[in-house]
């Protein structure tokens, strides 16, 4: 069923696990996503980019999450990701997305509370869930050159600024910059748990998101879920496990010519990769 995210980001803050959560621009991923969810008895957030949203259309993405977390016995959540701005918010709030994330950590500190409040006084009225960043996730997202390198410690959230911004902005939950960048880079990445403790200790009631968590080892995931990380991103993951299906596919020589037969597959490798990410972040059995 959809959901609002309030209530299990409660539950996953107090029990010390995270929910998955899981980017789709396609009607195999996101039943990939919601698949792996119902087998494991797992609620999972269903999220979407605006790359996405571009790619696949708002109102056939939306009709997607929404259909399959109707059709699922667990609680699904449809959230966007990285929306850019008021306008993007809006726009999926009135489609029915329960959850939206409001990305203007690249604008300076002032500017990012200012359009974070926007976004959660239109959103807060009609019962949505807000998440903000602060400090800034790069990777494929950010400066080129910075790419495969990690984080460089002036993007890093800053536990000083934490507790203003989240009580100047109301938003419910904050993606936080400690270590991780956006892509599946793996041996430079890694969390940093000791800047993760003091943003806790900055923010001791607030879920916080780990974005970028593709390429980050089952370790980490598994500490940084127990933590007040909540809500876990992933999204390169998925896309390698489809394309490495496709490609099998390829490799093979096939005398029939069907859509279904080249994304069946894949969608199928994606599924296992989101029962993984599931079983690592804690959330199965807590539908
Ligand atoms: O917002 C989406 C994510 O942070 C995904 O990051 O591509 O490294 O898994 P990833
Ligand atoms: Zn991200």
């Amino acid at each position: 069923m959809l959901v609002k995210p309030h209530g299990l980001f409660s539950k996953a803050l107090a029990g010390g696990w995270s929910l998955g959560a899981f980017n789709f621009s396609n009607l195999e991923l996101a039943q990939a996503v919601v698949g792996a969810a119902v087998k494991l008895k797992a609620p999972v957030i269903l999220q979407t980019s605006e790359g996405a949203i571009e790619y696949g259309g708002l109102k056939v993405l939306a009709a997607i999450g929404k259909q399959l977390a109707a059709e699922a016995e667990v609680p699904v959540i449809l959230h966007l990701d990285h929306g850019k701005s008021l306008g993007k918010a809006k726009e999926c709030i009135d489609a029915g997305y329960t959850s939206v994330m409001i990305d203007a950590s690249k604008e300076p500190l002032e500017d990012n509370i200012r359009i974070v409040k926007e976004v959660v006084d239109y959103a807060h009225a009609r019962g949505v869930w807000v998440e903000a960043e602060l400090g800034a996730i790069l990777g494929y997202e950010g400066a080129k050159g910075l790419v495969g390198k990690g984080t460089p410690d002036e993007f890093l959230t800053d536990p000083k600024q934490a507790a203003r911004f989240v009580e100047e902005t109301g938003a419910d939950a904050l993606a936080v910059s400690v270590g991780t960048i956006h892509g599946a880079f793996t041996g430079q990445e890694y969390i940093r748990f000791e800047l993760l403790e003091e943003l806790q200790k900055a923010v001791p009631a607030l879920p916080l998101v780990l974005h970028g968590a593709s390429g980050i080892s089952d370790a980490h995931l598994r500490k940084a879920a127990k933590e007040n990380v909540c809500k876990v991103n992933i999204d390169t993951e998925l896309r390698i496990a489809f394309e490495r299906a496709v490609r099998a596919y390829f490799n093979e020589q096939h005398d029939k010519v069907d859509p279904r037969d080249i994304l069946g597959p894949a969608r199928e490798a994606v599924q296992v990769t989101v029962e993984e990410k599931i079983k690592l972040f804690g959330s199965n059995d807590k539908a």
